[in-house]
């Protein structure tokens, strides 16, 4: 009996240990890894807004175009912006001392950033900046208080504010945060149109940090229903070779 318990402990997955305690509730990313055009639009925008300071340098162009399908002259031409050849490392040229001068802090290095974070505090902290003129850049961030990095999206998203309203707190009145960010219409892009924009994104680098999940799911299912007949085999040798001696 306590066989099949041990078996049934290694079949069954641990449960996944999703980073974050962070204390404001997150938006759900509702990402698709599957999705190759949201890959595609998410690399493109990342390429565009976000490797200026962040490199994803432990990746290589060639494997991130072939992964999610983006023809190898097209990336060249139109994604690699350092000048890089097509076989190298995604890095920038980002002098790491002068950032911290600029930003306060290093822009950190992004390949991984969704498995330390988890894919829906990225997608959150991109749809919660604000304004806040008491910060160098103008702006502050709900699930990143205080933080180094400007809103780049913004001419995308528009000019955010956090969304006040007035609730009864102890018997008064008062004016609370609501946890929404309104927009002003400036941006170019709706506000549907922002939260996929920042969903590619997300799922880009939910990519970028695991390059091999699909992959690995998969195999995972070959290799469960291999164990499966296996087991049945077992099963029906042992019966045979125990036949005999009862
Ligand atoms: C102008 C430079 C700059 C650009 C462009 C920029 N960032 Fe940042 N980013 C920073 C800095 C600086 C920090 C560190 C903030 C801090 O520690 O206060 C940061 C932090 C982050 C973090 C948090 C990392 C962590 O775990 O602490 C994420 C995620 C992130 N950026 C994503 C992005 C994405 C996605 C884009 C493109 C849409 C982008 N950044 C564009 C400067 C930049």
């Amino acid at each position: 009996m306590k066989t099949w318990l041990l078996i049934l402990s290694l079949l069954v997955p641990s449960a996944a240990f999703a980073a974050g305690g962070s204390s404001v509730p997150l938006d759900d990313a509702n990402i698709d890894l599957t999705d190759n055009a949201s890959l595609q639009r998410g690399a493109k925008l990342f390429m565009n807004y976000c490797f200026g300071c962040h490199s994803t340098q432990y990746q290589r162009y060639e494997r991130v175009a072939t992964d999610i399908g983006i023809p190898l002259d097209l990336m060249q031409e139109n994604l690699i912006f350092t000048g890089a050849k097509i076989g190298e490392l995604m890095e920038n040229s980002v002098d790491d001392e002068q950032a911290a001068k600029w930003f306060g802090a290093t822009p950190p290095d992004l390949t991984l950033v969704a498995r330390v974070r988890g894919v829906d505090w990225i997608y959150t902290y991109l749809r919660t900046f604000y304004v806040d003129e008491t910060r160098p850049f103008g702006v502050n961030n709900v699930v990143f208080p205080s933080v180094g990095m400007p809103h780049v999206l913004e001419e995308l998203q528009g000019i955010p504010t956090k969304k006040y309203e007035t609730r009864l707190v102890d018997g008064e009145e008062k004016l609370v945060f609501t946890g929404e960010i309104e927009v002003d219409g400036s941006g170019e892009m709706s506000t549907d149109e922002y939260d996929q924009a920042v969903r590619d994104i997300t799922n880009f680098l939910a990519y970028s940090a695991e390059p091999i999940a699909l992959e690995r799911q998969r195999l995972g299912y070959w290799v469960l229903g291999f164990l499966f007949i296996l087991l049945i085999l077992s099963y029906f040798l042992k019966k045979e070779f125990w036949r005999d001696v009862h």
